[in-house]
């Protein structure tokens, strides 16, 4: 209808390469005409990008998944690409599909926070493809692709240290499950720290599941067992919060009895009556620093895989005692 070539509409579509200012005229009435718009799977198939991203997230249900996709989103977002939300719920098969799905897609590239993808999964989906990739948070070990964490380790030691620092003489700790790397690295802190102590005992590492109903359960079980436990350091807030819930329940006052320490720093730990204690993530910049990462690699700026370690602080509230001055 514009009388000119595909690759003159091209041109005038992808601003790229000349065209005189009358056949770009002639091309966009024709184009406001048809209503047209670029096809993305059309343009994926032609070897270009559909200026599209996916990340797979383990547990939409968890507050910490979406404000690290917020942080996607916003950075993608920036460099002009879409961002596709896909929840595996941990489940590996359902990883698979996804990217099955996605690959048919022609998507530019994948984060995920996955710890069922294996290296050979990875090995497939990232070298046939050559898609590029990166890992976050709950990454298997030896990736062939970037990876962005925090340090999990330091941060269960800097919980132990605070909750000794105020004069807890007995300190628990609920750990998530351990099929998680990141629920591993915060119970090894926690034991390398405590097990030198006369009170130490196994018993009271106690697993809980990363979720609210589990640090309830966890902190039933403790105080059970021990209950002179008078410090608690939970491997997620939500555990923390679930353990808060046990002791408002159990008529046991907090920090007063018992001082509780998270693991996260999602917005929920200022909602509660004492708002929780807890070790945050810098969670947006993880998020941030995933789909930087990420679009480099589309781009070809960044091709060398490289972990980024990121520094996690102490955010001191109301479920922990004051230290003695
Ligand atoms: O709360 C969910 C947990 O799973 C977070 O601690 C995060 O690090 C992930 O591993």
């Amino acid at each position: 209808m514009a009388g000119v070539s595909v690759a003159t509409v091209s041109r005038v579509i992808n601003q790229n390469g000349y065209v005189t200012k009358d056949t770009e005229q002639k091309v966009r009435k024709v184009i406001e005409l048809l209503h047209y718009e670029p096809n993305a799977v059309a343009r994926g198939l032609a070897g270009k990008q559909t200026g599209t991203i996916a990340f797979i997230l383990p547990d939409i249900s968890n507050p910490f998944f979406p404000e690290v996709a917020r942080a996607v989103e916003d950075v993608a977002q920036a460099h002009g690409y879409t961002v596709i939300l896909c929840n595996s719920d941990d489940e590996g098969h359902k990883e698979r599909s996804y990217i099955e799905v996605l690959k048919k897609k022609y998507i530019d590239g994948i984060i995920f926070a996955s710890n069922t993808m294996g290296q050979e999964d990875m090995q497939k989906l990232y070298h046939i493809d050559d898609l590029p990739v990166v890992a976050l948070d709950r990454a298997p070990t030896n990736q062939t692709c970037s990876v962005i964490r925090s340090k999990n380790y330091a941060g269960a030691q800097m919980a132990v240290n605070h909750l000794l620092s105020i004069g807890c003489r007995k300190i628990a700790h609920i750990y998530g499950p351990p099929q998680f790397v990141t629920a591993r690295e915060r119970l090894a802190g926690y034991q390398e720290l405590v097990k030198k102590f006369p009170w130490y005992s196994p018993d009271l590492m106690v697993p809980g599941n990363f979720h609210l109903d589990g640090g309830m359960k966890a902190a039933e079980q403790l105080l059970r067992a021990h209950p002179d436990v008078d410090g608690i350091f939970a491997g997620n807030d939500l555990m923390a919060l679930g353990a808060l819930k046990t002791m408002s329940r159990l008529g046991i006052r907090v920090p007063e009895q018992i001082s509780i320490c998270g693991f996260d720093g999602i917005a929920l730990t200022a909602v509660t009556e004492p708002e929780l204690t807890t070790i945050a993530q810098p969670i947006y910049e993880m998020g941030a620093t995933a789909a930087r990462v990420l679009i480099e690699k589309i781009q070809g700026n960044d091709t060398n895989a490289q972990e980024y370690e990121l520094e996690v602080e102490l955010v001191e509230r109301g479920t922990t005692r004051k230290k003695v001055t």
